[in-house]
Order: structure tokens, then sequence, then C-alpha cells
């Protein structure tokens, strides 16, 4: 029975009986498994547990916080949370670059001595976006100087692969690398561009770039986000226009 010790924890705690002993022989025994309740196999706990802890991963890092934006790319956030982040030019003209151009200008913008011109420092590319954006748009061959040096290659227009937006990211790109400082290029100079030269199919020789206006007349459609204190230049008389292109 009781040993004394058991006795006094017995009367300090209020119980008659020692329900631990009363309990020992069923925790020692198991009970025999009834129908539909059988243990299942510990490979199956394991399997599951480690499903919920797969499926804790997964939601931890793929539920982007549940945040609506993330969940439902449908969705818009409204205007005034897209204008808030609004692209940077220099970052998309820079991945631009690299697909469209840096094969042959190279990622150092000095291109090839004697095959690809230079960008860097090239009074092209500080020199006014009109015509910058004429070279991209409908290409370039024949012999041209740069920095110095005469080349005679031939540069393919992207006037059909690339949008205004993107023309003038890549242009503000290359007239701000490589220690050049030029103003970023707006895409209504670009599209401004391409409206007046929409009729020409082949590249431009530098004779004809020369002939060209050095800024157009913003495009009807555009015209109405022109700032009231910059209406389109009146400096650009029809009488600049080369019959070729017209
Ligand atoms: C297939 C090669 C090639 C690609 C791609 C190319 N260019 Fe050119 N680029 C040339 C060549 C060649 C010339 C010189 C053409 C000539 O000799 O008449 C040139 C000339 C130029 C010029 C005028 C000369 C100078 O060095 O300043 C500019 C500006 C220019 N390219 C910008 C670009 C930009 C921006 C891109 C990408 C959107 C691009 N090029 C893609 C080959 C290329």
């Amino acid at each position: 029975m009781n040993t004394a010790s058991e006795e006094k924890n017995l009367a300090e705690h209020g119980e008659l009986y020692d329900v631990q002993a009363m309990h020992a022989p069923i925790m020692r025994e198991r009970a025999e498994p009834r129908d539909g309740y059988e243990p299942i196999h510990p490979v199956w706990a394991l399997l599951f547990g480690a499903f919920l802890f797969w499926g804790g991963w997964y939601l931890g890092r793929y539920s982007g916080d549940f945040r609506v934006d993330v969940l439902d790319e449908k969705k818009s956030l409204g205007a005034a949370a897209v204008a808030a982040q609004p692209i940077d030019p220099v970052v998309l003209g820079e991945r631009l670059y690299q697909g469209r151009c840096l094969a042959c200008h190279q990622a150092d913008g000095k291109g090839r001595p004697g095959q690809f011109p230079p960008l860097a420092g090239s009074e092209w590319v500080l020199g006014p976006p009109a015509t910058l954006a004429r070279i991209v748009l409908h290409g370039l061959q024949g012999k041209i100087n740069v920095n110095g040096e005469t080349y005679n290659g031939q540069m393919p227009g992207m006037a059909s692969q690339l949008t205004d937006a993107q023309i003038a990211a890549v242009l503000t790109y290359i007239r701000q690398a490589w220690g050049n400082q030029a103003d970023p290029v707006e895409g209504k100079v670009v599209a401004a561009a391409r409206q007046a030269t929409s009729a020409r199919k082949t590249q431009w020789t530098v004779a004809e770039l020369e002939q060209q206006p050095k800024e157009d007349p913003l495009p009807a459609t555009t015209a109405g986000s022109v700032e009231p204190g910059k209406a389109p230049p009146a400096a650009t008389p029809p009488a600049t226009k080369t019959p070729k292109n017209n």
C-alpha cells in the first residue's frame, strides 16, 4: 500500500487514492485495435507532416503577402499608384541597349574600330534628338564621320520593332552613359519624327539626314499634352523637307 511519504502527499492534495497508481495498469497496456480505429502507419504520418510543412513553405514563398496587385495581375491599383512608380527611362533604356545595340556598338559604347562607330562622345548622340530618332527609326548607311574617324557601314532601322517610348528610353540611355551628358529624349519627340518620316522605306545617308529638320512639329494626337509655354516651334518651314521623302 501507500508508503508514509505517499500518505503525506495524498493528504496534502486532499485525495483519498493515488490516482497515478490506479491508472498505471491502463497506461501500461494498449487497447486492442478496433475496426476503423487502427493506428496509421508511421510513414503516412511522416508524409502528411511533410506535406503540411511544404504547404506552409509554399504559401510563405509565393503568397506575395496576399497583396491584391500580386495575386490578380489584371487588377489595377488606380492611376495614382501606377503614377507613383514611373519606369526609369535610363533603366529601361539600358536593357533595350543590351538587347538591340550592344552587339554592334559594344558595352562600353566605343564601337569597333573601322566597323561600328562609337556612341560615347559622338556628336550625333549628343546632337539634336530628332536626328537621333531618325537614325534608330530607319537606320543609316554610307559614309559617316564620328569622333574624327570615318565609317562606312550599315545600321538597320528599328521602326517596326520598337515603340516611341522604347526608342526615347534607349536614346536617353546612350545620351547619359559612358560619360555622355545630354538631356533625356521624350517619347513625343520620337513620335513626331516617326510621323514626319512615315513614308521612308530605306536607311538614311548622312547627306539626307543633314537636310532633315532638327526639330519636328509635335504630332496632332499628342499636341494636347504640350505645355502652354512650349508650343511646337514654328521654325520648320516646308521648304526644309527633302523631295525624296514626301
Ligand atoms: C547591326 C549593327 C548595329 C546595330 C544593332 C545598331 N547600330 Fe547604330 N550604327 C551601326 C553602324 C554600322 C553605324 C554607322 C552607319 C554608317 O556607316 O553609315 C551606326 C551608327 C549609329 C549612330 C550614328 C553614329 C554614331 O556613332 O553616333 C547612332 C547614334 C547609332 N548608330 C545608335 C544606335 C542605337 C541607339 C542602336 C540600338 C537601338 C543601334 N545604333 C544599333 C551599327 C549598328
